[in-house]
């Protein structure tokens, strides 16, 4: 479809979290490189940007994280030995970024997702972006990012992804604050970060997806902490509302919380099932336990 907007080019992968919810798993190993079935939740999301036409990847890391990106170059002596064997190489293609494709800059102090965001700003310049949380493995097809891209096509502006969470849930969430709807694009009019249930404006709760323009960017240089003193992309996203086009949306597509120790094995289960060569010994496992 052509569109009137300017194309969504660039993503941000904040990833410089510690995964402190998933210790000691996560205590010498970054979280995006646990492995879903037999790929890490990194590529999950890489694979799901590159779907919805994504060009540049940017990765936000931090210290003890570059195995991230050594994840996406070439292993120069694994390929040789594959080929030396005769081994198909085809396996690793989704791994390998391009030349330039991929760029990391680093977050050198945890100070917030919206902190993480701006530390990108240099490279995403003048242009709207969308942010990938791979914690949130998003299970569909087209995948989230791409039907989100299809939303931005029809109305530009800010887009997040939201599903309606549970009413004890909303403070570990981003929460909107409805306007008119039409069933999944719902006009965005106020967001908070993680309000308690009695003062949340509604169940509907940001997902780790994100189309943002770039003037994001310029609220966030001025890194006023919010909620849990941290400098808050939502805060930084609420100060657009009004100015710019502002939507929620939802999209065809399981989330999946892998920040969390049962959302990750939920993940695991659900994707064993999806697929042929592993359907029957799930089920034959979760039959005898
Ligand atoms: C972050 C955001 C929150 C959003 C959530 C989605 O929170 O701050 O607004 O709803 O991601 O996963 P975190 O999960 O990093 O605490």
């Amino acid at each position: 479809m052509t569109s009137t907007f300017k194309p969504v080019r660039k993503a941000v992968f904040p990833v410089a979290g510690l995964g402190t919810r998933l210790l000691p798993a996560t205590k010498t190993m970054p979280k995006e490189m646990l492995t879903v079935i037999d790929r890490p939740l990194i590529q999950y999301a890489v694979d799901e940007a590159r779907e919805a036409g994504i060009e540049q990847l940017i990765f936000v890391t931090g210290r003890g994280k570059s195995s991230l990106v050594d994840y996406f170059d070439q292993s120069y002596e694994l390929e040789a030995t594959m080929r030396g064997k005769g081994k198909d190489l085809s396996v690793l293609d989704a791994s390998r970024a391009d030349f330039g494709e991929l760029i990391s800059v680093r977050q050198q102090s945890p100070l917030g997702l919206g902190h993480a965001v701006w530390c990108a700003r240099h490279v995403v310049g003048d242009e709207p972006f969308a942010v990938l949380l791979p914690d949130d493995l998003m299970a569909g097809s087209p995948g989230a990012l791409r039907q989100m891209v299809d939303a931005y096509n029809r109305v530009g502006g800010n887009i997040v992804c939201a599903e309606e969470v549970a009413a004890d849930k909303t403070a570990s969430y981003g929460i909107v604050t409805p306007g008119r709807s039409d069933g999944t694009l719902t006009e965005v009019k106020g967001l908070v970060e993680k309000p308690k249930p009695e003062v949340a404006p509604s169940r509907l709760g940001v997902i780790g997806r994100y189309i943002l323009q770039p003037e994001v960017m310029q609220v966030l240089d001025d890194q006023e902490p919010g909620a849990g003193g941290e400098i808050q992309l939502t805060d930084a996203m609420a100060k657009l509302i009004g100015n710019q086009p502002f939507h929620a949306v939802k999209v065809d597509a399981v989330r999946h919380d892998c920040g969390d120790r049962a959302g990750y094995v939920r993940a695991t289960i659900a994707l064993a099932l999806g697929r042929d060569d592993l359907r029957d010994v799930v089920r034959d496992a979760v039959g005898a336990a």
